[in-house]
C-alpha cells in the first residue's frame, strides 16, 4: 500500500500486555505515533502483514520497553488512535492472576465479565467537558470474539477456560491475602491491572473488544503456593507469549473472516449505538 493508505481500514488490532511487546511471522509495513486530543498512545503502532495477507495493527499496552505502570497506561489515547486507523475489533492480551484451583499458571482465559477496582483513578471516558452520555456496559466483551477464539482453542497445545469473571485492581503492588479472597468470595475467576479503562473507551469507539488472560500465577490466596512475585509471572509469561503469537496465526484469519462475512453481530450493533447515549 502507498503511505497515505497504509494507515487506514486497518480493522483488527492487537493489544500486548506483559510480556508480549511484538509480535513475529509479520511483514512490517510502518510504524505511526499520532498525537490524540489524549496524548501519544503508550507506542508506536506497528501496522504489519500476517502470513495470511491480512493488515493489523499492534500495540505495546505498557510500551515496548515496558515503561508505563498499568495507572500510567495512555487509554483514551491508545483507544483514539486506534480508532483513527480504522480499528473495529481489538483482541487485547493481559496477564493476570489466577483466582480458582482449575485456572493453572500458563492456561488461558476467555474473560466474559468484569469488576472495577479502579473507579475514580484513571480517567475512564471520552464523554466528559460537556457531553454526556451512558454506553451500554453490561456485557463488556465481545462474546463473536470470544466464540471465534473458543473454537481455534480447540486446536491450541494450551488450556483455555471461557466465560469467567476478571477483577481490575489498581496496582501497582500485588493484593493482600484478605483482598484475594474477598475477590474469590465475590466469584472473580482471575485478576489483572490492565483491562480497565481499556475496554470502557473501546465499548465507547464503539469497537469490538475481547481480552484473552494469560494466568503466570496464582496470586496469594492459596495456602500450598508461594505468593505472587514478578520472578515467578515472568518465567511463565516467556511461555505465554509463544502460545499467544501460536493463537494469532489462527486467529486473525479466523476473525477476518467473520467481518468480511458480517458474523461479528455484535458489532454490527455497537455501530452507531452511541448516538443514542449522549444526553442533551
Ligand atoms: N497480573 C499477573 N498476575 C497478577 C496478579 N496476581 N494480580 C494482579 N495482576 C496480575
Amino acid at each position: 500500500p502507498t503511505n497515505a493508505s497504509l494507515f487506514t481500514d486497518v480493522k483488527v488490532a492487537v493489544i500486548g500486555g506483559s510480556g508480549l511487546y511484538s509480535l513475529d511471522n509479520l511483514t512490517v509495513l510502518g510504524e505511526i505515533n499520532p498525537e490524540t486530543p489524549w496524548g501519544f498512545p503508550s507506542d508506536s503502532i506497528v501496522v504489519s502483514q500476517t502470513p495470511s495477507g491480512h493488515k493489523i495493527a499492534f500495540l505495546a499496552r505498557h510500551g515496548r520497553g515496558h515503561s508505563l505502570n498499568p495507572t500510567d497506561v495512555p487509554a483514551r489515547a491508545n483507544i483514539a488512535a486506534l480508532k483513527h486507523i480504522g480499528v473495529e475489533v481489538i483482541l487485547a492480551f493481559s496477564a493476570v492472576g489466577s483466582l480458582r484451583e482449575e485456572i493453572a499458571p500458563r492456561d488461558f482465559v476467555v474473560p466474559s465479565q468484569i469488576i472495577d477496582r479502579t473507579k475514580g483513578i484513571r480517567p475512564s471516558t471520552y464523554f466528559d467537558n460537556g457531553v454526556t452520555a451512558h454506553v451500554g456496559f453490561a456485557d463488556p466483551f465481545d462474546s463473536d470474539i470470544a466464540d471465534i477464539v473458543m473454537n481455534i482453542a480447540a486446536a491450541q497445545d494450551v488450556k483455555f477456560h471461557a466465560g469467567k469473571t476478571l477483577v481490575c485492581m489498581e496496582g501497582p503492588a500485588f493484593s493482600t491475602r484478605a483482598e484475594s479472597h474477598m475477590y474469590r468470595a465475590w466469584g472473580a475467576d482471575v485478576i489483572n491491572m490492565s483491562v480497565l479503562p481499556e475496554s470502557k473507551l473501546a465499548r465507547e469507539a464503539e469497537i469490538a473488544y475481547q481480552m484473552i488472560c494469560m494466568s503466570t500465577d496464582y496470586d496469594c490466596w492459596k495456602a500450598d503456593e508461594e505468593a505472587v512475585n514478578v520472578e515467578a509471572v515472568i518465567a511463565n509469561l516467556g511461555a505465554n507469549s509463544t502460545n499467544a503469537r501460536n493463537l494469532l496465526l489462527a486467529l486473525i484469519p479466523a476473525v477476518f473472516s467473520a467481518l468480511d462475512n458480517g458474523e461479528l453481530k455484535n458489532l454490527e450493533k455497537l455501530k452507531g449505538a452511541n448516538k443514542c447515549a449522549v444526553i442533551t
